[in-house]
């Protein structure tokens, strides 16, 4: 059935759903969605893994509880509760061996009413991605049905333009979500409504008045027992090739003529193009001093839990202009915060310290699209007084304190539902993703060596400061923006 604007009826299956994504975010979103009357009068949930995971039904149940009471925003209780509970069920798929899985979905789609739509959530290795599409396709499960891929998708561009191949096999491109829950964000999607819906924003957003982009992502987290993933991965595939970059496609896009899928993400693509190749001597990698005795890291792992880089977009709006793009393991602080550094102006006819140079490059556009996520805009004022000082000062809005934050859906839960409407906007094109990985090939032929760096720094020093010079890291202070004295 057909909700006036909600998605059809839909069998949902989750690959993975035993996995460490299942139960802190996928688990959980699929219940806020409940709680929030958004998903379709009709579902089931599906939980999947390989034979050797497999569970009952009851044991999925319970899970799916724990795992919502402990991470949900939502908590599992009341008739909400209740009917999400008996829309889960549990088939078990290896490749050579989908029977329970089919079973499964067919009970599902029976006690629907009859065959539904299907959405295929692989929350899996990247490296099962293919043999379980593969197996989507043999079976004949893929009809009807959408694919949602978890990142990275691929490890560079032979393997990604692979697995394109593989997926494209079984699903057309119309029918694969390339998922990236930063994408999700509600202070990520703000950056449209900031650039496109304010006369005041747009006209300086290019070369002639911003001087430097920054995007930065550090994380106090480690590793969190996923060593095994992450030796394989690395903070450039999980974190940049990924996140930072694809927020870096919506700071630098050109404005789409509507914010349909086709043209948005066309416009952004276009930016992926323009990336010029990352050359391994803009690139500072760097691994935290303990990694190596983590559970799942090889005693000389060359991995890198920190990255640093500054890249270029040779296209007209951008050109000249680097972005500076910063995300780690270990750090000082977890934030995700982008900030726009514009030219200055002459200051001449005002008396300032010329020791402190960097205050006065004071104009700034800080947007923190950690959630809730603010904004600020600094710039130079008059300090009171008979003289004519200037101090940099901050102008902010923030999510919080502006709007009812329940009413917000996480990255995940918008993007699950865009992805059950078939409103591709906020995923990756295959084409996107292959332009960024074909601008990382060089880095990644020719990775720069690993500096160390202590837990709770702010990443190898001098070098990270040596890459961005004469620019500075920027990371104000939550507090100092609202109090009005950072930024
Ligand atoms: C994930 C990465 O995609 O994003 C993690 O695999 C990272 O390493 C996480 O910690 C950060 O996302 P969020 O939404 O938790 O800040």
């Amino acid at each position: 059935m057909t909700g006036p604007t909600g998605p059809d009826d839909h069998v949902i299956v989750l690959f993975g759903a035993t996995g460490d994504l299942a139960k802190r975010k996928l688990l959980p979103g699929l219940f806020h969605l409940a709680t929030a009357g958004l998903l379709p009068d009709g579902y089931r949930i599906v939980g999947s893994t390989p034979h050797r995971s497999a569970m009952s039904d009851e044991a999925f149940r319970t899970l799916a509880h724990d795992a919502i009471a402990a991470f949900g925003r939502s908590k599992p209780s009341g008739p909400v509760w209740k009917t999400f509970e008996e829309s889960l069920s549990f088939g078990a798929a290896d490749p050579e061996d989908p029977g329970p899985l089919l079973a499964a979905v067919r009970t599902a789609e029976d006690s629907l009413g009859g065959p539904s739509r299907r959405l295929f959530h692989l929350a899996i290795p990247p490296s099962a991605f293919g043999s379980i599409v593969g197996m989507l396709g043999d079976t004949g499960l893929a009809e009807n049905g959408k694919v949602i891929v978890e990142k990275p998708f691929g490890t560079d561009l032979v393997s990604a333009r692979a697995l394109n191949e593989t997926i494209h096999a079984v699903f057309d491109e119309s029918r694969v979500f390339r998922i990236d829950h930063f994408l999700g964000k509600e202070s990520v999607e703000n950056i449209l409504a900031l650039r496109f819906a304010n006369g005041m924003f747009e006209p300086i957003w290019n070369r002639n008045h911003i001087d430097y982009v920054q995007i930065d992502v550090p994380e106090t987290l480690g590793i969190e027992g996923r060593g095994h993933f992450y030796e394989g991965t690395g903070a450039f595939r999980d974190m940049v090739v990924t996140h930072l970059i694809q927020v870096l496609g919506i700071v630098a896009m050109e404005p789409p003529v509507s914010l349909a899928a086709k043209p948005l993400r066309d416009e952004k693509d276009k930016v992926f193009e323009a990336l010029r190749p990352i050359g391994p001597e803009h690139v500072v990698r760097g691994q935290y001093e303990g990694y190596l005795d983590e559970p799942g890291v090889a005693a000389d792992s060359q991995t890198e839990t920190f990255t640093a880089l500054r890249v270029e977009l040779d296209n007209w709006r951008w050109a000249g202009v680097p972005f500076h793009l910063r995300s780690g393991k270990r750090l000082a602080q977890g934030r995700q915060v982008v900030t726009l550094g514009l030219r200055e102006p002459p200051l001449r006819m005002f008396a300032t310290d010329l020791a402190d140079q960097e205050k006065y490059r004071g104009n700034k556009i800080v947007i923190d699209f950690g959630d809730p996520g603010w904004i600020a805009t600094r710039f130079l004022a008059k300090e009171p007084g008979p003289a004519m000082r200037l101090e940099p000062v901050t102008m902010a809005f923030g999510y919080a304190g502006s709007y009812c934050e329940a009413n917000g859906l996480e990255g995940y839960e918008r993007l699950i539902l865009d992805a059950m409407l078939g409103d591709q906007s906020l995923f990756t094109r295959s084409d996107g993703i292959e332009h960024i990985w074909a601008a990382s090939t060089s880095l990644l032929e020719n990775p720069p060596p690993i500096q160390t760096y202590a837990p709770g720094s702010w990443g190898p020093e001098p070098a990270i400061s040596e890459l961005i010079a004469p620019d500075l890291w920027h990371l104000p202070d939550a507090a100092e923006v609202v109090s009005g004295t950072g930024a």
